[in-house]
């Protein structure tokens, strides 16, 4: 990452675990190892515990996302979440376009797209998520499949709020498998990546904007990821449910 000019993220995406006890155990947890944290800490957590996690992190530097929102304010949309109601709870963060979303849950560009621009009119700060699936990659088409994405996601936003959003590039084969993207890999992204957001919105915005890694970050590899320019920080799924993991990676990013 390049500290001159943007501060590392590192985020816990804990995805479907933990029950209320369980979320504040870990939230405990983590607290003494994020107090001297020289990146911004957030832990996103399932909507059920986002109140729990809010009132265990008061008072420190953790900061609590959810992990997807409606892109209506309100209305006929059984078992969604709006923007004003993660707000109202006192959420910062919010992830986007996962590509567990994606992939199982029918999310789209456009749909991501949609509820960027509610999270962001909300005061949210979102965390989009891209990244190309393993077929993609193969076949030669990482870039074209980044820059689509970051074209279809990011239409229509100011550069004030592309400012605010945090952009995680997941290489889908890299999620849950234990396979990490090489740092080189994941450099040689983020910078496609920041390169698509200059020609969109200008060198200044690319150059302030977070690009984080994800996928199987864990305590070992994280500080070389982390160590490559353009690598901002992390999304980390099963590595943020072990509080010894997860600060070991804030540790590596607050160097
Ligand atoms: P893992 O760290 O478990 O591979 O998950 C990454 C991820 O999907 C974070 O959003």
């Amino acid at each position: 990452m390049n500290k001159n000019v943007r501060k590392a993220v590192i985020a816990g995406n804990w995805k479907m675990n933990k029950t209320r006890p369980e979320a504040k155990e870990l939230i405990e947890a983590i607290k003494p190892l994020a107090e001297n944290a020289g990146c911004e800490v957030v832990v996103c957590v399932p909507f059920t515990n986002l109140e729990t996690a809010v009132n265990a992190v008061k008072g420190t530097n953790i900061h609590v996302g959810a992990q997807n929102c409606h892109f209506e304010k309100s209305g006929a949309f059984t078992g969604e979440i709006s923007a004003d109601m993660l707000v109202e709870l006192g959420v910062e963060y919010v992830i986007l376009g996962h590509s567990e979303r994606r992939q199982y849950f029918g999310e789209t560009d456009e749909t991501v797209n949609k509820r960027l621009k509610a999270a962001l009119a909300a005061g949210l700060k979102p965390i989009v998520c891209v990244g190309e699936l393993l077929w993609e990659r193969e076949c030669g088409i990482t870039e074209e499949v980044l820059g689509k994405q970051c074209k279809l996601d990011f239409f229509g936003i100011s550069p004030e709020d592309m400012r605010k959003t945090v952009i995680a590039y997941e290489p889908v084969w890299a999620i849950g498998t234990g396979r990490t993207a090489t740092a080189d890999q994941a450099q040689e992204a983020c910078k496609y990546i920041r390169d698509v957001i200059a020609s969109i919105f200008g060198a200044d915005v690319a150059e302030a904007v977070t690009v984080q890694y994800g996928g199987s970050m864990n305590a070992k590899n994280a500080a070389e990821l982390l160590s490559k320019v353009d690598v901002d920080g992390g999304l980390i799924g099963g590595a943020s449910l072990k509080a010894p993991d997860f600060g070991e990676i804030i540790k590596a990013a607050s160097v």
